[in-house]
């Protein structure tokens, strides 16, 4: 297997705990991350998978924790920038900076931080993997999603330069724009959509694409929406 380290933001929860599972079933090494210190335990004991926690909104300790899970596995093949939330649905009128600020921390400014010391660990190798998940608010500008909707079209043109100085150096960049996901994302289930399992299952499979193609980006959707 060409990428086997892996090293995953968000994965206490949702797509990102579906995505360890997913690929510790398949024999990668799995380094996790999130705040919730008691689902990321269940998560090691019940994928195999190592880990510690953080939170992505400090930027001293988004470094850290890639140096943590650089030590962990060795090399990291793989870095899945999976972490992000919305705060609320509502106007950009009734938004305020604390939202904006937070949002930004772990939407925008986590994803650059990790992407920029993957850069940094994969180039002298010529090799590696970074996948960002973004969302198909960055193609849909969803209105009560204003400041959800600007980190993430700020993700996307973060991820399409990197794609450019990347690929000549042999490493992968895939950005990732799903839809409606059921998740605890959103206050209430949404069983009409995508199910996490699924999503991993699309996204884990890009790991076994053959090494002479890159996917530059995969957009899906659960069947309710049409885009
Ligand atoms: N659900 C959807 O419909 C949908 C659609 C398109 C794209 N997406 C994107 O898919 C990704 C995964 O979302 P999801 O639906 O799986 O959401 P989720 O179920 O709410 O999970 C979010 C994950 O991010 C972590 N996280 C949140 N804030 C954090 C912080 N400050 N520091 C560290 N970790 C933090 C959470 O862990 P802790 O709570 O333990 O910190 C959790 O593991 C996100 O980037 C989201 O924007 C979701």
């Amino acid at each position: 297997m060409n990428y086997q380290n892996v090293f995953i933001t968000g994965a206490t929860r949702g797509l990102g705990r579906a995505l360890v599972i997913d690929l510790c079933s398949k024999g990668h090494r799995v380094f996790a991350t999130g705040r919730d210190k008691i689902l990321l335990q269940q998560l090691i004991t019940e994928s195999g998978c190592s880990g510690k926690v953080c939170d992505l909104t400090q930027a001293e300790d988004v470094l850290d924790i890639f140096h943590q899970a650089k030590q962990a596995l060795g090399q990291i093949d793989v870095l899945i920038n999976n972490a992000g939330m919305n705060s609320r649905k509502c106007e950009l009128s009734e938004t305020n900076l604390a939202e904006f600020e937070l949002q930004y921390a772990i939407n925008l400014r986590a994803p650059y931080l990790l992407c920029r010391e993957a850069m940094q660990h994969m180039l002298p190798k010529k090799h590696g993997y970074i996948i960002n998940i973004v969302s198909t608010v960055a193609k849909r500008s969803n209105a009560s999603m204003s400041i959800y909707t600007a980190m993430k079209q700020g993700f996307a043109g973060l991820n399409n330069v990197l794609m450019k100085e990347a690929q000549p150096h042999g490493i992968k960049v895939t950005a990732i724009y799903p839809g409606g996901i059921n998740t605890a994302f959103r206050d209430q289930p949404r069983p009409q959509y995508m199910q996490p399992e699924s999503v991993a299952t699309m996204i884990s499979q890009l790991l076994t694409n053959p090494n002479d193609l890159v996917v530059h980006e995969l957009t899906f959707r659960p069947l309710v929406e049409l885009e």
